[in-house]
C-alpha cells in the first residue's frame, strides 16, 4: 500500500534518536490511534543545525518523521514553521488516504518543538503537556 519512497524511509529512517540539551521539544499525539511523536531541535542563529525523532506509530508515521526532520535540517525557524503535512506527504510521492491523518503528527511537532524554544528564548517554562491531534 506505500510507495517505494515510503518504504525507503520507514525501512532506513533518518535522524532516529533524541538530542541531548535540545533547544526545542514538541510532543504530540494522535488520538485517533494512539501514536506518539517527539521531535527534538537544535538550534543556533534561529537555524535548525539539527533535529531528531522518537516515534512510536505507524510506517507512514516514521517515514513522515524521517522527511519532516530532514527537511527542516538546514531551515530557519521561520521556514520550518511553514513545512505542513501535505509539503511532507508531496516529499514522499504521497501516502495512501486513510494514513494522511498521520503525516499530521509530524508537522505538529516540528511546530511544538518551535514553540518550546521560542518560550525558552523568551525564559518562559512552559510545563510539558502532550497535546493531541
Ligand atoms: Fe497512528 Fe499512523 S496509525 S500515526
Amino acid at each position: 500500500m506505500y510507495n517505494d519512497k515510503v518504504m525507503e524511509a520507514f525501512r532506513n529512517p533518518k535522524n532516529v534518536g533524541e538530542i541531548e540539551n535540545c533547544d526545542g521539544l514538541g510532543k504530540v499525539g494522535n488520538a485517533s490511534c494512539g501514536d506518539i511523536m517527539q521531535i527534538t531541535l537544535k538550534i543556533e542563529n534561529d537555524v535548525i543545525v539539527d533535529a531528531k525523532f522518537k516515534t512510536f506509530g505507524c510506517a507512514a508515521a516514521i517515514a513522515t518523521s524521517s522527511t519532516a526532520t530532514d527537511m527542516i535540517i538546514g531551515m530557519t525557524i521561520e521556514e520550518a514553521l511553514k513545512i505542513t503535512n501535505k509539503k511532507v506527504v508531496e516529499e514522499l510521492e504521497g501516502l495512501p488516504p486513510q494514513k494522511i491523518h498521520c503525516s499530521v503528527l509530524a508537522e505538529e511537532a516540528i511546530k511544538a518543538a518551535i514553540e518550546d524554544y521560542q518560550n525558552r528564548k523568551k525564559g518562559i517554562v512552559v510545563e510539558k503537556e502532550e497535546k493531541y491531534v
